[in-house]
């Protein structure tokens, strides 16, 4: 099945709102190129729909959040949904800290923070961007995604406690790193690549 039919069947399983953070991830994956088999980290697990998007693309996901986090945002049912969604045997969960990542350095492919940074600590985000550098392989990308103003606006409609978006580059330290910008339907997108 190709990546569309495989995101509609999805779509209709899961609903409009994974259909649309779907939407904005396949454009992205067009635009990097990862081999399938890829390994990769999703940081912020959440619901699991970036998870259940990125082993629904046939890559090898491990995803997490800390096991502090009483927000929300945390501590959801996302292995209920991979299940449905047929993928929950791609999946692995470890709870961890983004700033102080748990991994040896160069292990992913490529690490994705899908509506994650404007959750993360501000005291921490420095060092979240420092350790997403360090885990990822010499010719690997890391990936954010931070809500359009119009995205907020949504969210805002049900939490109006919801915080503004995040621009990683005002964290970033190591100045040989190249950015490159996208813009989705939902979400504007930052690539990083080590120089
Ligand atoms: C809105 S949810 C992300 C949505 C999710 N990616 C999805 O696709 O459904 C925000 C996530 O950020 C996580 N988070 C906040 N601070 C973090 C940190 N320091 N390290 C890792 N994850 C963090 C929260 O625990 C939560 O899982």
């Amino acid at each position: 099945m190709n990546q569309e039919k495989n995101q509609e069947k999805l779509a209709e399983i899961l609903g409009p709102h994974f259909n649309n953070i779907a939407n904005d991830g396949l454009f992205v994956l067009k635009a990097l190129g990862l081999p399938k088999g890829a390994k990769v980290l999703d940081v912020g697990t959440g619901a699991g729909n970036f998870a259940i998007f990125l082993a629904s693309q046939g890559f090898d996901v491990l995803t997490g959040e800390p096991a502090t986090d009483t927000t929300h945002y945390a501590g959801k049912d996302w292995a209920a949904s991979a299940e449905k969604a047929g993928v929950r045997d791609k999946i692995r969960f470890e709870a961890f800290n983004a700033s102080k990542a748990p991994f040896e350095t160069e292990t992913f492919d490529a690490v994705f923070f899908f509506g994650v940074l404007h959750h993360v600590d501000e005291a921490e985000r420095a060092a979240t961007l420092s350790e997403a550098l360090r885990v990822v392989k010499k010719s690997g990308t890391v990936v954010f995604f931070e809500p359009r103003k119009e995205t907020l606006e949504k969210l805002w409609l049900t939490d109006p406690t919801h915080p503004l978006a995040a621009n990683p580059s005002d964290y970033l330290t190591d100045k040989s790193v190249t950015e490159q910008k996208l813009q989705g339907a939902m979400m504007d997108v930052f690539v990083y690549r080590k120089g």
